[in-house]
């Protein structure tokens, strides 16, 4: 339950496992809960990226360790929340960030291409949530779905069929999984990120054309910068967010608000 407004947000003792976190808002994300006090461990397929991680996070005074994770692979997302149990004592905070979006696809995209980001940024996310749910059931925990405002709009930029249908599927996950896994103290939350600068939003952002749109239809007029999806993360994740579950939390600068 909610307490000190001074602790409510530290997750001192927790272990938080982030998948996705060799690059972009997922490494950003591990970084943040460490520095809140979790131990974390980073999980995607790029191991080099994640051994660098975990240096970044040990030289700041955090705790963390890798493993290598395909969300595709239900034994390997499997593996990684053994990997927090086992090395680090429990799995308390899920956050499930691994995605993908076709930067180039044939109108209308292919049933392979709708397939390959289903699987990934939807069925994923629900391997994800699953093998956190086997760990907290008694305990309880937190998990988090990374949907997007594309999850919410359509026809609004330069997404795909399959990656709006993806993060819809994830909105409406976080409720199902909110209202059903509620009994056991699991709350399940997701973050509707606007625009942020990161490996997948490269093409869009560095283009002019691409970024005035961005720009000008964003009432806060901005891309959002690195550090503000901290404050929503670290709300979801902890004691702050008790009360909170089935819920999309919307961080775009406005753009859904139009
Ligand atoms: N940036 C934005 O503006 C924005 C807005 C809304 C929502 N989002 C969402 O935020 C999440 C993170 O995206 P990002 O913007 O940070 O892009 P990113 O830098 O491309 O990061 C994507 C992450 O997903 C991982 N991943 C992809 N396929 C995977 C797989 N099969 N198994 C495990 N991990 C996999 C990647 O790691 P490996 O390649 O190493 O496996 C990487 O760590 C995504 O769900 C995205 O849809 C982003």
């Amino acid at each position: 339950m909610a307490g000190d407004p001074g602790e409510i947000f530290s997750l001192a003792g927790k272990t938080a496992v982030v998948v996705g976190a060799s690059s972009g808002l997922g490494a950003r994300f591990a970084q943040v809960l460490a520095a809140a006090g979790a131990k974390v461990v980073v999980g995607a397929r790029r191991e080099d990226r994640l051994s660098e991680l975990v240096e970044r996070i040990v030289a700041s005074g955090g705790e963390a360790i890798a493993a290598s994770c395909d969300v595709t692979d239900e034994a390997s997302v499997e593996d990684l929340a053994d990997t927090a149990v086992g090395e680090l004592g429990s799995l308390d905070v899920m956050v499930a960030c691994a995605g993908v979006a076709p930067q180039d696809y044939d109108e209308p995209e292919s049933a392979e291409s709708f397939r390959k980001v289903m699987d990934v940024n939807a069925t994923g996310a629900w391997l994800c949530a699953a093998s956190a749910y086997r760990r907290m059931k008694g305990a309880g925990g937190s998990v988090i779905l990374i949907s997007s405002i594309s999850g919410l709009l359509a026809g609004d930029g330069p997404d795909s069929p399959s990656y709006t249908a993806s993060k819809g599927a994830v909105v409406n996950l976080t409720r199902e999984l909110g209202v059903r896994w509620a009994p056991e103290s699991i709350r399940v939350n997701s973050i509707a990120p606007g625009w942020f600068h990161s490996e997948m939003t490269e093409t869009d952002l560095s283009s002019p054309s691409g970024l005035e749109f961005v720009e000008s239809r964003t009432p806060l007029g901005r891309v959002g910068a690195e550090d503000e999806l901290d404050g929503a993360l670290v709300f979801l994740a902890s004691e702050a967010s008790s009360y909170v579950t089935g819920h999309t939390l919307v961080v775009d600068g406005g753009w859904t608000a139009r």
